[in-house]
């Protein structure tokens, strides 16, 4: 039996025990960041669902709070569900969320701060008059849940979506209030998509074309452009769309059809679900949370005690380069945890080899990797060394393939004689259309001894541009979290993996390549993270 500290992080927000999963209402307020989640204080599996409550200054140190909502209301009493804060325009922020009532109706309900003038905002009243919306003619009792953050629209008026199933399509509902507490349905939906399955958690937003600040209003200038993501309770995937929104229908449209909402972009290709963004007002930017759950057993949870953790919260902006996509990247707080460092220039990568970062030891890294792209056009006119990329996805073979641009890439938590190691890596192969185009893939199938894990091969398409000669990788490694963000936080792949040999000061970092074409890596540099106490308050 592996003991439960072994793979409980150190840096990532996790509660003390038992069961965590969506994040729930996300903001900045009096000098304090909040976060709320879906909690079980009773058992390290989904159920009883309370809003747990931490507060932090900087993002990563975080103070436990007492429970903020619990079922105690014939409207919420299977469960107080998903839901976000929006700021009141006097500056008093209220929760709405979703209750599981004892029918199992989906009810949309309000909560206020006890004391405004408390800036850790401990204590929280539920509304008298709840639940302030019932579901919709036509939209199934159990899927209705989990209102977005309501935003002021030209006219003055409130706006809000609630995710929804109709006929198997996904939808955004779309209400509309002058007070947030009354509201009225609107004709049409914000958006849908058919056949997606119920959309949980909708998250809808704007982001700026021209800088990185974050944006809060919803303007229809030229310059903003819309971000709506739903989580596919199909799939267990967040997707996301970039597009417009038209102020005058109240609807928002996809830039590119091929990539709407729950069929093209997702924002993370491995474990990452229900993440919810907020506008961080105190740097001016916009902060997203997501969902890691475990990739171990049920059992193993009771054993441990605890379930699932949060992925670092990531800024996001709309990537100004390739205008198809967001950037996401760690917190620039996190560089506060970083310790000792170790770097490499120039490193050749034999075709085939395996090279040690040395001193870059322990289960707690940040890792920044620069890699040459490699001279793929020179090497395509001989014809017989280009990979047909319709032939390789992640999963064919994963880090064990052996093809002419790929793969290479690091191991991360491995044991010296590399029994356990978990890869990631790119892969470029050459398409069907005559494009090169590179995958980014994270590779679990060797990263631990246990059995009853789930070991499944993550991965994508990361895009390259023509002007972009390198290819570059940052991982976040926590014990049993990797987070990796490609291209300069373009693409993003999250997985759980569960080390028992290649654990703290037996946990190793290399470069490998596995291509029949060496490989150059401009520089590495790692550095050692330090852990973060949380404890209550
Ligand atoms: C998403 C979700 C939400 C719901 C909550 C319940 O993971 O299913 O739709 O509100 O979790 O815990």
């Amino acid at each position: 039996e592996v003991a439960s500290y072994l793979h409980r992080t150190s840096f990532h927000f996790q509660p003390e025990k038992n069961w965590m999963n969506d994040p729930n209402g996300p903001m900045y307020y009096k000098g304090y960041y909040h976060f709320f989640y879906q909690y079980n204080p009773n058992a390290p599996v989904w159920g009883d669902i309370v809003w747990g409550h931490a507060v932090s200054t900087d993002l990563i140190h975080w103070l436990y709070l007492d429970i903020a909502l619990v079922p105690d209301q014939w409207y919420d009493i299977q469960g107080v569900w998903s839901g976000s804060i929006t700021m009141r325009e006097d500056g008093v922020p209220i929760i709405l969320y979703t209750g599981s009532s004892h029918a199992s109706e989906q009810t949309q309900n309000i909560a206020y701060p006890e004391d405004p003038s408390d800036p850790l905002l401990r204590k929280w009243v539920k509304d008298p008059e709840n639940p302030i919306l019932r579901h919709p003619d036509g939209i199934d009792i159990r899927d209705f849940r989990d209102p977005t953050t309501a935003w002021k629209d030209v006219d003055g008026h409130w706006l809000m979506t609630v995710g929804a199933k109709r006929h198997n399509m996904g939808v955004a509902l779309l209400y509309k209030s002058k007070d947030l507490k009354h509201w009225e349905l609107q004709e049409n939906f914000l958006h849908g998509v058919a056949n997606t399955g119920m959309w949980e958690c909708i998250d809808f937003y704007p982001v700026s074309v021209l800088g990185y600040r974050g944006l809060d209003s919803y303007s229809a200038a030229p310059s903003v452009k819309y971000v709506l993501k739903a989580s596919l309770d199909d799939d267990r995937h967040d997707y996301y769309a970039l597009g417009s929104y038209n102020v005058k229908s109240k609807s928002f449209h996809a830039d590119d059809p091929s990539r709407d909402t729950g069929i093209g972009l997702r924002y993370d290709y491995g474990k990452f679900y229900a993440s919810k963004s907020f506008y961080d007002a105190a740097q001016q930017r916009r902060i997203l949370w997501g969902w890691a759950n475990e990739s171990d057993s049920e059992a193993a949870d009771y054993a441990k005690g605890w379930s699932s953790v949060q992925a670092i919260p990531r800024t996001i902006r709309y990537d100004s380069k390739t205008m198809r996509n967001l950037i996401q990247e760690p917190v620039e707080e996190l560089k506060e945890l970083r310790g000792p460092r170790v770097s490499q220039k120039s490193v050749r990568l034999a075709p085939g080899s395996v090279v040690e970062v040395h001193g870059a030891i322990g289960g707690q890294l940040d890792i920044e990797v620069v890699i040459e792209y490699p001279n793929v056009t020179k090497l395509s006119q001989n014809g017989a060394l280009i990979d047909d990329g319709d032939h390789f996805d992640c999963s064919q073979g994963g880090a064990a393939h052996r093809g002419t641009f790929g793969p290479f890439g690091l191991l991360v938590l491995a044991d010296e004689s590399l029994n356990e190691r978990t890869a990631v890596f790119f892969y470029i192969s050459y398409s069907k259309e005559g494009k090169w185009r590179t995958r980014l893939c994270s590779d679990q199938t060797k990263s631990s001894m246990l059995p009853d894990v789930d070991t499944t091969i993550y991965g994508s398409f990361v895009e390259v541009l023509p002007s972009e000669d390198f290819l570059s990788l940052r991982v976040l490694v926590d014990r049993s979290i990797v987070e990796s963000f490609g291209q300069g936080g373009r693409m993003t792949i999250t997985s759980r993996v569960y080390p028992t040999m290649a654990t703290d000061t037996a946990s190793h970092l290399y470069l490998f390549n596995n291509a029949t074409t060496a490989i150059t890596v401009r520089s590495i540099d790692v550095w050692q993270m330090r852990s973060v106490a949380m404890h209550a308050i």
